[in-house]
């Protein structure tokens, strides 16, 4: 049975100091491009009404034409904490652009600096900023001169096993004038494959004076606490552990602040929450949301009896409508099936 030793409980249960930014959770759910927009962050909060949420990347020079901010950078008004994500390799557009992060709402702005995707990083943005350190810091230099809310960065620890820079790279960020960084514990080259290398965290903690957050394979309450335990961490930031699965940020949370594992949620809990989330996408984004929801519905229909042919009609619907229905119809034989069971050891008890 998983335990919270006392000394983890009580590193953690002051605020997480992001500058003069007070965080009362050391959970962060990640910037997750596609999916991280305000109707999935919207579930997150319910389950972790106090942890840090993200948007999704976005590209800070793309804005300099347009008045309308992109849904992708939109915040509710209560959202609070939420920090806005921008990628660019240019200092002056991201300055400007963390303006309008700040005047949007952001609490604190995130510059990212470890996306692998060629399409980024052949435009000199996301990881291709940890081969040029001065340029990275530059960047830093200039978003914290443009607003007054913190700047955050996160990174990776290097562009590949032969160039493993993260403990330079991050001192620079720190002397630039991040208040805080994230490190995913992989390798530009790595990807999303193999293993996060938690120990390189822990040594980025050891050198740094600013919180330092520990992010890759976190997929569960267990893995959290590790990762908190072996790299000394100021927190974890959940990231694919949430697809389909917006309660994990708040069960780590939960268990951080009790020591009681809360019961994960049940097939039937996680349709209801596809449910919502299409709904929301459907009424938020229009047919466009309807079609990204095809996605969530193939995250969240998982580990029941049916679930894949469930992922294959879901994976058709058109409108929300239909959705819904498939939905409905299999939390109906679920719950059948469950009731069946409990009849059943009833009757075996008697
Ligand atoms: C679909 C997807 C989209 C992502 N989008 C972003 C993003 O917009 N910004 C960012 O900093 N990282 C992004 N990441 C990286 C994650 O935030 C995280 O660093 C990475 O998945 C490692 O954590 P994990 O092993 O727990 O998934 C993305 C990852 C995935 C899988």
């Amino acid at each position: 049975m998983l335990q919270l030793s006392s000394q983890l409980k009580a590193r953690l249960s002051i605020p997480l100091k992001i500058g003069n930014l007070e965080v009362n959770s050391r959970v962060l759910q990640s910037p997750l491009s596609g999916v991280t927009d305000l109707v999935f962050r919207r579930l997150v909060r319910r389950y972790a009404p106090d942890s840090m949420l993200y948007t999704e990347m976005v590209h800070a020079s793309q804005l300099q034409h347009v008045k309308k901010l992109p849904k992708m950078m939109e915040v509710d008004p209560n959202e609070s904490p939420i920090s806005i994500q921008l990628f660019d390799c240019r200092s002056q557009f991201l300055a400007e652009a963390a303006k309008r992060a700040v005047a949007e709402g952001a609490d604190t702005v995130d510059i990212n600096m470890g996306c692998p995707v060629n399409k980024i990083t052949r435009k000199g943005g996301g990881s291709s900023l940890l081969r040029q350190p001065e340029l990275a810091e530059e960047i830093v230099r200039e978003v914290v001169k443009a607003v007054d809310v913190p700047i955050s960065v996160k990174t990776r620890i290097g562009w590949d096993d032969d160039e493993i820079t993260i403990l330079d790279f991050a001192k620079r960020m720190q002397d630039a004038g991040a208040k805080m960084i994230t490190v995913h514990g992989r390798t530009r080259a790595q990807g999303y494959t193999g293993n996060a290398r938690w120990e390189w965290i822990g040594k980025v903690k050891e050198a740094l004076e600013i919180p330092v957050i520990g992010n890759g394979d976190i997929f569960s309450v267990e893995s959290a606490v590790r990762c908190l335990e072996v790299t000394g961490a100021d927190g974890v930031m959940c990231s694919r552990g949430t697809l389909g699965y917006p309660f994990l940020v708040g069960e780590v949370d939960y268990f951080l602040k009790t020591g009681e594992l809360l019961a994960p949620a049940t097939p039937i809990e996680r349709l209801e929450s596809a449910k919502e989330h299409l709904q929301g996408l459907a009424e938020y984004k229009g047919q466009r949301g309807i079609y990204q929801a095809r996605k969530h519905m193939a995250w969240y229909a998982k580990g029941f009896v049916g679930a894949s042919e469930l992922r294959g009609e879901l994976n058709l619907v058109t409108t929300a409508q239909q959705g819904v229905d498939l939905l409905d119809n299999a939390i109906a034989q679920l719950t059948k099936g469950y009731e069946e069971i409990e009849e059943g050891q009833v009757a075996i008890a008697q």
